[in-house]
């Protein structure tokens, strides 16, 4: 069995109502339904964490060290600001898989940067809610790989 954490950033709690022209009509309860279920099925437990607060998320990755065998992060708009995130997964050498819904690589110039990609495994985007599974799937194979499970 895999522990996996699914831990979700800044303005992701608005998901359903929020610009959902970009961000779909899915909710962030359905999405950690989803991903629960999905990792049922994969062997996988996930437990599911959001804030809105950057030391927040700090926090979780911290405790992920211990706790958790992988980490599915969509740190929102923290991914192309936080050295501070960054620094946190290269810490808690924990494998982080990097989501967002959106493809931000067909969006503005500032959301193609990403302090998160240099220490995560890989980056899914564009997926919307399926972008979560995806990962989940990415993070199932990497750890079997790596004989945690
Ligand atoms: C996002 C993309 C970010 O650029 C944005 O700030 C978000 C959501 C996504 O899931 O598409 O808050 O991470």
């Amino acid at each position: 069995m895999q522990n996996i954490l699914v831990l979700n950033g800044p303005n992701l709690n608005l998901l359903g109502t929020r610009q959902p022209e970009v961000y779909g009509r899915t909710t962030l309860q359905m999405i950690e339904e989803l991903c629960v279920s999905h990792g049922k099925s994969n062997g996988q437990t996930v437990t599911h964490f959001q804030s809105n607060h950057e030391g927040a998320l700090i926090d979780a990755i911290h405790a992920a060290r211990d706790a958790q065998d992988g980490i599915v992060l969509n740190a929102g708009a923290y991914t192309h600001t936080s050295v501070a995130l960054m620094d946190a997964i290269s810490s808690a050498a924990v494998p982080v898989v990097e989501v967002h819904l959106s493809n931000i690589h067909a969006r503005e110039p500032f959301r193609h940067k990403s302090y998160i990609a240099p220490v995560a495994i890989g980056q899914i985007c564009g997926f919307g809610a399926t972008s979560y599974v995806l990962a989940l799937d990415a993070l199932a194979a990497h750890l079997r790989k790596e004989g945690a499970g």
